[in-house]
């Protein structure tokens, strides 16, 4: 199925069992019977295969793999995996991007997918001679650098330009860095940055009579931003006894909080990355590198502060907007390895990195006004409980009908502790 057929608003999906969720994607044909298999336990990612991917491999690792629904971006509608563990993420990102769409959905784009190497350049006698005798054979070390991918080369991307940069204090002293820009078209990046920055090391140090000491990339990944926005209709965020303007000036505020404060805005980006790392990881990517970028960008005007903007647009509506470095790729690594990760992939039809960066950071988005909303108005815990009370039940031993039911008294008791779980599920045994 190609992008342009899908529709991600399933109405009652929510409500369905898990069978019938399999059965709608199914249905629907977002999933053929073979691809359904590999999301299920038993049949995802081998011992074999993951004996293949990292070292001392004992076993095999599950988390639960949500499907966020509902979210538009550029036009286009969007099934999105989400891996992770926190109750409400799924159904708090599904909800704004209803509300999203009723704004049009998001808009969203990503730069050149363009990445840093770094190049330690140390023992220089004279730091500004040696910038411009790189600077001077800028042109040969870029092209020296092309024959190095050539499916990379033929795919347009490549080595893009060189820069110098002078630490001027540091504690061993003033020394040069060098930057290599390098377009990674599809992928994350990482191995050929690397392997550039290896590759090139001995002819700067020829040059300038220097030592190349660390070359590696920079997760501070700025030349691959990804952008998302979004306008929600202030009637849109209207809930309970809140009218939309309260609930927009709420957002607001709470996010003025953010920028303003480093405690606050650690909290308001973890929301952020709530949404980020569980598409990441679904789709096989290096989370670490993306949140590394993310919260050093964060900083770059010397303080730590919010990665969104929340304002009032011109209409009155509730304008939100993301910026953040996005290393991703669907090419290389887990991405081709993963079984699960590969139907995943499939499954929201992305085409390129840059596409499922957009998709990503519209889904950061999504995920901080989820949070916001929340605050803004009754408390985070009001839509945790429900979900916090099914593990609860789980953890007491509840089982099957009996988990839901049992979370729904807890609920109803406001008293969402094992010992009072354990104490209802032995009552109902007992009158078996
Ligand atoms: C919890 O995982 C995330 C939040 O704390 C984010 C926020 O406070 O904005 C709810």
């Amino acid at each position: 199925m190609t992008k342009k057929d899908q529709v991600s608003r399933i109405s009652g999906f929510y409500d369905l069992d898990l069978e019938h969720r399999h059965q709608e994607l199914l249905d629907r044909g977002y999933l053929t019977p073979e691809e359904l298999e590999t999301l299920l336990p038993e049949t995802g990612l081998s011992l074999e295969i993951a004996d293949h991917m990292i070292e001392n491999v004992v076993g095999v690792f599950s988390l639960p793999i949500g499907l966020a629904l509902n979210f538009q971006i550029n036009g286009l509608d969007t099934l999105v995996p989400m891996v992770l563990e926190e109750p409400s993420v799924v159904a708090g990102a599904s909800y704004m991007a209803r509300l999203a769409r009723d704004g049009g959905g998001f808009m969203a784009s990503c730069s050149d997918p363009v990445m840093i190497g770094q190049l330690q350049l140390l023992d220089l006698e004279d730091l500004s001679q040696a910038r411009e005798q790189i600077l001077a054979h800028k042109e040969e070390l870029l092209d020296s650098l092309q024959d190095l991918d050539p499916i990379l080369r033929d795919l347009g991307g490549g080595s893009k330009d060189l820069e110098v940069r002078e630490i001027t204090h540091s504690a061993i002293g003033p020394f040069l860095v060098l930057h290599l820009l390098l377009d990674v078209r599809d992928a994350m990046g990482a191995n050929a940055v690397n392997t550039a920055c290896e590759f090139i090391a001995p002819a700067i140090e020829e040059l300038t009579g220097g030592r190349v000491h660390l070359r590696i990339l920079s997760n501070l990944a700025d030349r691959r931003l990804a952008k998302a926005r979004c306008a929600i209709p202030v009637e849109s965020l209207a809930v309970r006894e809140y009218t939309g303007e309260q609930v927009r000036d709420g957002i607001i505020e709470a996010w003025a909080f953010a920028d303003a404060d480093p405690y606050r805005a650690a909290t308001h980006n973890k929301g952020i990355m709530n949404g980020m790392d569980a598409v990441l990881l679904a789709t096989g990517n290096d989370w670490r590198a993306v949140e590394a970028g993310a919260h050093a960008y964060a900083a770059r005007f010397g303080f730590y502060r919010s990665l969104s903007t929340w304002s009032v647009d011109p209409e009155g509506d509730l304008l939100g907007e993301l910026e953040l470095p996005m290393a991703v790729g669907i090419v290389g690594g887990a991405t081709r390895v993963h079984p699960t990760v590969k139907i995943l992939l499939k499954l929201m039809g992305v085409e390129s990195a840059n596409q499922l960066g957009e998709i990503i950071a519209s889904v950061g988005l999504a995920q901080n006004l989820a949070a916001l909303r929340a605050l803004a108005t009754d408390g985070i815990q009001r839509g945790h409980m429900r979900l916090h009370a099914r593990g609860v039940a789980i953890t007491a031993g509840a089982a099957g009908e009996e988990i839901p039911q049992l979370a729904a008294q807890l609920v109803e008791e406001k008293k969402i502790r094992i010992d009072r779980a354990q104490e209802i599920l032995q009552a109902w045994r007992e009158d078996e």
